[in-house]
Order: structure tokens, then C-alpha cells, then sequence
């Protein structure tokens, strides 16, 4: 290979972990994800001239864009790149990062992205059936031309990717098809399905499980079904995701229909067999390819929207969210997200064709629905890189507004923070009412001993002594504001104090950053 083309190999983007933590690292530095994934049928050349003014105004450094299958192989073995082409030339403009969405054997179950000599031919690649013998629209993930299929596809786009894309990396991220799974069935009941769930449970599942031998009845009972259904999926994705690799080892992800953590779903009703989190250990086990499993998450509520965050952050996983709906109360999770050493966060439906998924997202997709999203972007893209080495560090701490708790607390060891919302900036602490609709969000993160660099909107922040140091004396020595500039340079605005402090520090919807030096005396 000649030193160039190694050196770009080398400087490929990857995931790395430690201490149960983990980071982005994009051009050789810890990166943060700030995605917009556009609409499911905006991947043509002739929409593009609507989505990027939508995810230039988000401000969002990585762009998700599907690459279906009927469009690359529309017949078999003839291959057509020139979307991909077109896109990377955009985007490259536009000065953003892609992450491009496999859509093939699975988008939301259906093979509805694969081509048509794919999709309508059972014979030669068989559909799920379910126990009553219903033939499903989902492809069955135990059949091996469809894998076969599948794969060379993948593979014919990755060797493109690479020969066009190898050295500058504008695409750094590949999902490997999208939300797998079936619903309305727990599990494949077709011939060779039956046959495989007869079998022993596979040593690497038996022991991701910590479970002695035994048939797949045997060892999980009432979860059997589901569990080998995601065995299968996750083992046809992995094989997927390895053959791309092979050819051009980019970073690899699985996005994924969680179920409700408060009132959990039959597993036919979260697409049994995708990644979730019930399942994320077989996951691990039979996709090692995949590098990372995201969730898909359009609940509005903090509840559940903070469980499934808390779920999906692991040491073995690195927490992104994959996809969150764009309307204005899911803007503010992006801190809770952080909070959970989250490394990325995408919003889906940004582009302007004219089409809008409420109520799961918002009911107009205009820059006014948008404005939430470009307003945490617009805060914290300048310092993406030192959020992600600092939370790979562990040294940040996010939080956004519950609905029925108007005040959090934050420990950070040698001190803590209280978080208020719908306070006024000048005024007592009692009490905080929270804001009308729940918008508010803080983060904080340790720059140095007793110094802070602390964000947010619509809170007030106040610091306390952490447990043990209850009775010191202590107070805020400097609170400068500065802003980061392009670089990831402090830029020096001013130093708050008075008013600007007196009553915590508050912040309202203007992008302000502050550095806070504690002092005890
Ligand atoms: C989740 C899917 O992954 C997206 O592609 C999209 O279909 C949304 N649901 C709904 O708009």
C-alpha cells in the first residue's frame, strides 16, 4: 500500500474504550456526534437542494443519509454509485461528515429498499413465516442467498466508498441496514428456522448468557423465541458488516426499536430480532462487527426517554443516539445524553421536502420546528472535541428537565451542582416552578481542580460543596464567559459577577459558555 493510503487507513475513523468508556475518534481526535439524518426517500440527487439549507441551519456535523439497495443494484450484479458520488461532492461543500444508512434486507422489517428481483422472488429469498404459517413481509434472516445478496451489495459499496472516499473520510460512519427485526412475530417459524431453534443454543450466546447447554427452550424458556430470533438477525447483520470491513473498515452501527422500559413490549411489538436492549448481549455476541448499537428513541417523556439513554450506555457499548424525534421536546436530551457519556446524537427528518412523521416528530418541518436543535448544535459544535476527550475522561456530567421535577442535583465528588428551571434570573431559589414546557438542559464539565466549564439552557445552575464538605466555606471565584471558536479555542468575553451571579447562574436561550473557578475559604 503506498504511505498515503496507509497513513489514511490508519487515520480511519474508530472507536476506542477504556475504563467502560468510550470515544469517536474522527481525523485522530475525539469527536462529537452531531447528526441530522434526512428523510427516508431523500436520497436522490434532485432532493438534495432540500435538505442541506435544513441540516446547514441545524448546524449538524455529520449528515445520515440512506443508500438503498434497489438503488445501487437495481439489477443483479450491475451497480450505479452515482447518488453516492453526487452526495459525497455535496457534502464535502457543506463542509460535513456522513454517515450513510445501509437500507437493504431490513428498513423498519421490510425489504421494501431491496430491488425488485429481491423483494417479490420467496423462492429464492424466503420471507419469515410466523407460528400460524402466516407468510410475513420480512425476509428470513436464516436464509443464506439472501445474506449472500445482501453482502455482495454491501461489499460492492464499501470498495466504491473506499476508491472514491479512502483518504478523505467524508463518510465515517456506515449503519449496517435499519431497525431490524420483525414485528408481529416473535421468531422465523419456517422449516429451516424450526430446525435451527431445535438445535443447542451456540457456546458464544451460552456464554455471553453465563448459561449452561442446552437447547434454545431449554436454556431461556419464555424468551427463547425472541432470543434466537435475534441470534439470527444479529449473526446475518455481523457477517454483513465483516465483509464491508474487509474491503474498507470503516466504523460500523445497528440502530434499534427499543422497548418501553416502564411497561416492556412482546417482543413481535419491538421487532423481535433487532438490537433491543433485552437482547443487546446476544447482539454483542453474534454482530462483533457491529462497533456500536444505537437507540431510535421517540418517546417525549424524560422517563423513558433517560432509562433507555441509561440502558444503552455500557462498557461495552458506546451510547449515540441514533435517531430522536425533531420536534423541540426531544432537543433538550442531548444534555442528558452527554450526561450519560453519550458520544453522539442525531435528529431525524431534517431536510425540507415537505414531509413530517407527527407525532412523532414535529408537525411542520420548517426552520422554526427546527431552531431547538440548531440552538444545542450551534453550542456546542465549537467544543465537540473537548466534550468527547473530556467524557472519555469521564469528567462531564449532562442533565435535561424531567416534567414533574423542577430541580436536579449534580455530583461531581469535590462538589456538586443544583439545577433549577423556570427560576428568573434575578430572584430567590425556592421553589422552582419549571419552565412552561420542559426546555431547559445544563452541562458541566471538569476543566481543571475546582474548575468548570459549565452550558446550558433555560436553568440556573448553583454550586455546592460535594457530600462530606457540607460545611465549608466556599465561593465562585471567577466566573468568566467566553465562547469557543472554530479552532476549539477560549475565546475571553467577560467576567459575571453581581447580578450575573448573585442568583446562580442562569441561563436563558442565548448560547452563553462560562468557566467557573471554585475556591474554599
Ligand atoms: C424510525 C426509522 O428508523 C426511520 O427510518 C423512520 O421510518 C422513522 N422511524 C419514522 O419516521
Amino acid at each position: 500500500m503506498p504511505s498515503s493510503a496507509a497513513e489514511a487507513q490508519d487515520n480511519l475513523p474508530h472507536f476506542v474504550s477504556q475504563n467502560g468508556r468510550h470515544a469517536f475518534i474522527v481525523d485522530g481526535k475525539p469527536f462529537l456526534l452531531l447528526g441530522a439524518q434526512v428523510g427516508n426517500s431523500s436520497n436522490y440527487p434532485a432532493m438534495l437542494d432540500q435538505v442541506w439549507p435544513a441540516t446547514d441551519h441545524v448546524e449538524a456535523n455529520t449528515v445520515m443519509v440512506p443508500i438503498a439497495w434497489e438503488q445501487i443494484e437495481p439489477t443483479e450484479g450491475h451497480f450505479d454509485f452515482s447518488f453516492l458520488d453526487t452526495l459525497l461532492a455535496q457534502a464535502r461543500e457543506h463542509k460535513v461528515r456522513l454517515a450513510l444508512l445501509w437500507f437493504g434486507t431490513w428498513k423498519n422489517n421490510s425489504p421494501s429498499y431491496a430491488p425488485s428481483w429481491v423483494k417479490l422472488d420467496n423462492k429464492r429469498f424466503p420471507r419469515v413465516i410466523a407460528q400460524d404459517g402466516k407468510q410475513m413481509v420480512s425476509l428470513s434472516p436464516l436464509a443464506a442467498a439472501t445474506l449472500e445478496a445482501d453482502r455482495k451489495a454491501f461489499v460492492q459499496l464499501m470498495t466504491h466508498l473506499r476508491d472514491v472516499d479512502g483518504t478523505r473520510h467524508t463518510v465515517i460512519l456506515m449503519q449496517v441496514e435499519n431497525e431490524s427485526g420483525s414485528y408481529g412475530t416473535d421468531r422465523d417459524y419456517s422449516p429451516a428456522a424450526n430446525a435451527a431453534f431445535a438445535q443447542p443454543v451456540p457456546a458464544a450466546v451460552l456464554k455471553a448468557a453465563h448459561k449452561p447447554a442446552g437447547n434454545w427452550t431449554q436454556v431461556f424458556g419464555k424468551d427463547a423465541a425472541e432470543f434466537f430470533q435475534a441470534w439470527s438477525v444479529s449473526r446475518f447483520i455481523g457477517q454483513v458488516a465483516a465483509a464491508g470491513k474487509a474491503v474498507y473498515p470503516l466504523p460500523m452501527y445497528a440502530n434499534a426499536v427499543v422497548s418501553d422500559p416502564v411497561h416492556p413490549s412482546p417482543p413481535a411489538a419491538h421487532s423481535s430480532g433487532g438490537p433491543s436492549q433485552n437482547v443487546l448481549f446476544i447482539w454483542k455476541a453474534g454482530a462483533p462487527a457491529i462497533d456500536m448499537i444505537g437507540p431510535d428513541l421517540y418517546w417525549r417523556d424524560y422517563e423513558r426517554y433517560t432509562a433507555v439513554l441509561g440502558l444503552y450506555s455500557r462498557p461495552d457499548n458506546a451510547l449515540v443516539v441514533t435517531e430522536t424525534g425533531n420536534d423541540q421536546p426531544y432537543a433538550r436530551y442531548i444534555f442528558a445524553t452527554l450526561g450519560h457519556q453519550g458520544i453522539g446524537f442525531s435528529v431525524f427528518g431534517i431536510d425540507y421536502t415537505g414531509y413530517v412523521n407527527y407525532p412523532l416528530g414535529a408537525p411542520k418541518a420548517d426552520e422554526a420546528a427546527f431552531e431547538p436543535f440548531a440552538m444545542t448544535n450551534r453550542l456546542l459544535r465549537p467544543m465537540g472535541e473537548l466534550i468527547a476527550t473530556l467524557s472519555y475522561a469521564g469528567k462531564v456530567w449532562g442533565v435535561s428537565e424531567p416534567e414533574h421535577e423542577h430541580s436536579q442535583d449534580i455530583d461531581m465528588g469535590d462538589w456538586r451542582a443544583k439545577v433549577s428551571y423556570g427560576l428568573p434570573a434575578f430572584g430567590p431559589t425556592e421553589a422552582p416552578p419549571g419552565n412552561k414546557t420542559p426546555k431547559g438542559g445544563v452541562l458541566i464539565a471538569q476543566i481543571g481542580k475546582d474548575e468548570y466549564l459549565v452550558t446550558g439552557y433555560f436553568a440556573r445552575v448553583d454550586f455546592l460543596p460535594g457530600k462530606g464538605r457540607e460545611h465549608v466555606h466556599f465561593m465562585m471565584d471567577r466566573v468568566e464567559e467566553g465562547r469557543y471558536d472554530e479552532q476549539g479555542r477560549w475565546q475571553f468575553l467577560r467576567v459575571w459577577n453581581g447580578d450575573q451571579t448573585d442568583w446562580g447562574l442562569n441561563f436563558t436561550e442565548r448560547p452563553q459558555v462560562l468557566h467557573v473557578k471554585l475556591a474554599t475559604y
